[in-house]
């Protein structure tokens, strides 16, 4: 059994021993080029002159590129072709990239590209949310506006009423390997291109385009990407279609990656919000209507912001019933890095709303949050309960049944495990007794939908051999970013011919064996890989069992592949027995797998449909101390309870969860992205822009999985994991707020990221 065991990542000895080959690691031919980006110094206008002259007779520098000197394509957008790879005369943010250097090592490359004498004629930038609305700067003729029954009459009605804003900042991938791509000319004006992307079929097609040559002349190679995060969906583009263009140009391999600095200035981050509420309420705290007007900051360019903003719309509900909802998404142009993917890919935008309401709620009733929570979920799934299905589930905001909720089972689990009902006392006690230091806790749940919102995204293809020694060669459309993606289809693969995962060889990911493939991302890269792989393994499978039916004479339900071994009747045979017989009867051993996801049907436009296949679930509870003098503030404990289904590897699946949730404590809490008003981002390295450290972590750190299958129809009714857990750091954000409720009568009003100076803030105005 391969399947669910806690097998360590496959390439963890190789990370801890630094053998792991990242694209800076991979040994480049004699005479590889180097290439950095001279980048724009203001944040809007139009470039009136371009002088290059020191740059090109800066030492080592051998070429130059400008937009003019591009054959083919000149665009490096995922989407509707708005983001030139190279300025076209118009400036849309500080940090753009307006010409290539190509010199013969990484330093002169970069020396040089510094060297560039360009003016413009400025104009004034348009930054933040507020001057966008303002100017009505926005992607879309209007905000796209989703609702559920009318919401003006529920608010109206409803006994009580509140209302109130908050903001929550960007966020830095702060993948550490940073964006990096080597490109290298093939005979007859092929192109290969190593990229550190979540979507090598982009990469192909962007590169194809930027060349004028078909996507059958380009191949794209992807070992493993030291993080990704969202930030290599489509920031990768730009410096695999610069090298391929340099290299077409020169002749040479060209070679480039982005130094921490420039990665921060060039790549887009997570979108930053604005989400205004309306809660109308009852005295139970039973939420009745709410609407939201989530405004969100796309950057220069569209690139996923659309999708971005869906699917913060579609978790505009998290884990709650909402009877009656508007949900209103002004999806904002300005002259800021284009936004883009970001692990929970607005998700957790929409779901701190939510949050916040319900945070809101139980401030202005006087109850525990945890309760309010509670009180607002879904129903419990209703069937399993019950042995029957009484009643129709209730809808999300965007009318999808939800009937696959379990987190009021979970939920109580987990504060029976984590004795909230005692510490909360406890909290209350030790903070009625001292003056400086306050202590929070917090309660969160997650509900994510899985599946890509862009219907056709949700499919993918594998490629596997059997070899005559019954070694199995293994390749699919998903990319190894850290998530532990490889082991687990492995597992899968020897899951299905009965072997050992040792036995199975994970390949680099390439265009050039499975074609056509998605993003890994969306969490959905195990959903949708390991049916792939599953389907192209059972194929192989199949025909092995009929050969060896055939051979002997029994029918291929008497053949059977288990711990390495083929039982054929009563005899049995090794797997590599198995395949050199195969072999030998001149049967095909390799096979192509597909999968798509079923049974999902999605209007964008109305807000209407089916866009998910299920929701993962989890929830969390996070104590904290602040410090009421400097703002400064410790997570002291968190624990979790998340559901994998039946988890693939559970040891995989934990390190997901730790992982996120820090990644999602850290979006809330010290990660602050700054830019000054000429729209240049002043916390561009990790001495202004504090990811969690390692002491950061909770002290206590209590993860669980809820091992119970997906009712889904998914592989070994497992449940994807790699975003959902982030979201879980809304607890320490919420628990944050508690502590600072401790100080005085006024609801804090949190704002996001809670920085020690936001902390600080807080503290004022919960004392009044
Ligand atoms: N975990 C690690 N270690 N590194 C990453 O870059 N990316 C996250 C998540 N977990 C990431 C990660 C994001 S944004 C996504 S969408 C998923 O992994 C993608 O992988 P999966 O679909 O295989 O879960
Ligand atoms: Mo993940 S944001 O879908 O790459």
């Amino acid at each position: 059994m391969s399947v669910a065991k806690p097998l360590p990542h496959d390439a963890a000895p190789l990370h801890v021993t630094g053998t792991a080959r990242y694209i800076d690691d991979i040994p480049t031919p004699v005479g590889t080029r180097h290439l950095a980006f001279g980048m724009s110094d203001i944040a809007r206008g139009a470039i009136t002159k371009m002088d290059l002259k020191a740059v090109k007779t800066a030492p080592g520098v051998i070429a130059v590129l400008t937009a003019d000197d591009l054959p083919f394509a000149n665009d490096v957008s995922p989407s509707v072709h708005d983001e030139p790879l190279l300025s076209d005369g118009d400036v849309h943010y500080l940090g753009q990239p307006l010409f290539i250097v190509v010199a013969d090592t990484h330093l002169n490359a970069r020396k040089a590209a510094r060297l560039g004498q360009i003016s413009y004629a400025e104009e004034t930038p348009i930054l933040s949310i507020e001057e966008a609305l303002a100017a009505d700067s926005r992607f879309e003729d209007g905000p796209r506006i989703w609702t559920k029954g009318d919401v003006d009459q529920a608010l109206s009605q409803a006994p009580r009423q509140l209302q109130g804003t908050i903001h929550m900042g960007g966020q830095e991938h702060f993948y550490l390997e940073g964006q990096a791509a080597l490109a290298l000319p093939q005979e007859g004006g092929d192109m290969l291109v190593h990229s550190s992307t979540q979507h090598p079929t982009e990469i192909q097609h962007k590169v194809a385009d930027a060349l004028g040559i078909p996507m059958h002349a380009v191949r794209c190679e992807v070992r493993r990407m030291g993080g990704g995060f969202g930030g290599k969906e489509s920031q990768g583009n730009a410096l695999a279609v610069a090298c391929a263009v340099a290299a077409r140009a020169t002749g040479r391999p060209c070679k480039m990656r982005y130094d921490r600095d420039d990665d921060m200035m060039i790549t887009g981050k997570r979108h930053d919000f604005r989400i205004d509420y309306t809660a109308g309420f009852d005295d139970s705290g039973q939420l009745l209507a709410v609407d939201f007007t989530q405004a969100t900051r796309c950057g220069w360019a569209q690139d996923l912001s659309l999708p971005v903003a869906d699917r913060a719309m579609l978790h505009a509900d998290n884990a709650y019933h909402l009877p009656v909802a508007r949900i209103t998404s002004h999806r904002l142009k300005t002259n800021t890095q284009s936004a883009t993917a970001y692990r929970g890919f607005g998700g957790p935008q929409g779901v701190l709303g939510i949050e916040r309401v319900m945070d809101h709620i139980a401030a202005e009733l006087k109850r525990d949050p945890a309760k309010i929570r509670q009180q607002n979920y879904y129903q419990q799934m209703p069937q399993r309960k019950m042995g029957l299905d009484p009643s129709p589930p209730q809808t999300t905001p965007y009318h999808m049944p939800v009937s696959d909720f379990i987190l009021r089972e979970m939920t109580d689990a987990l504060l029976e495990q984590a004795d909230y009902n005692n510490r909360r006392t406890a909290i209350t006690d030790w903070n009625a007794n001292q003056t400086i230091l306050k202590k929070g806790i917090a309660l969160s749940p997650v509900k994510f939908g899985i599946s890509f919102t862009l219907s056709h995204l949700n499919q993918a293809g594998a490629l596997v051999h059997v070899y005559q020694d019954g070694s199995v060669h293994m390749n699919h459309g998903g990319t190894e970013m850290g998530q532990g993606l490889f082991q687990k289809v492995a597992q899968v693969a020897a899951h299905r011919f009965g072997i050992d995962v040792s036995h199975v060889k994970i390949t680099a990911t390439d265009t050039g064996k499975v074609p056509n493939t998605s993003a890994t991302a969306a969490s959905s890269g195990s959903d949708l890989n390991g049916m792939a792989v599953a389907n192209a393994c059972d194929i192989i499978r199949d025909r092995i069992a009929a050969c060896l039916a055939e051979l002997h004479q029994t029918a291929t339900e008497n053949i059977q592949f288990n711990d390495g071994m083929v039982q054929v009747g009563n005899e049995q045979i090794t797997f590599a027995e198995a395949a050199q017989t195969a072999y030998l009867n001149r049967v095909s051993l390799s096979a192509t797998g597909f999968y798509k996801t079923p049974g999902l049907s999605w209007d964008r436009i109305k807000g209407e449909g089916t866009p998910f296949f299920y929701f993962a679930q989890g929830a969390a509870i996070t104590e904290v101390v602040i410090d009421t003098l400097t703002g400064e503030n410790r997570i002291l404990r968190t624990d979790i309870l998340h559901d994998a289904g039946a988890s693939l590897n559970p040891a995989l699946d934990i390190g997901q969860i730790e992982g996120g949730y820090v990644q999602g404590a850290g979006w809330l809490t010290t990660e602050e992205l700054v830019w000054d008003d000429k729209g240049r981002l002043r916390t561009h390295a990790p001495a202004t822009y504090k990811i969690p450290a390692c002491s950061d972590r909770p002290d206590i750190f209590n993860v669980a999985l809820w091992d119970e299958p997906n009712p889904a129809q998914t592989i070994y009714r497992s449940k994807a994991v790699g975003e959902p857990p982030f979201m879980l750091g809304i607890s320490a954000f919420m628990a944050l707020s508690d502590a600072v409720s401790a100080c005085g009568p006024n609801y804090p009003d949190l704002q996001a990221p809670a920085t020690a100076e936001e902390v600080l803030n807080a503290v004022q105005r919960a004392r009044g």
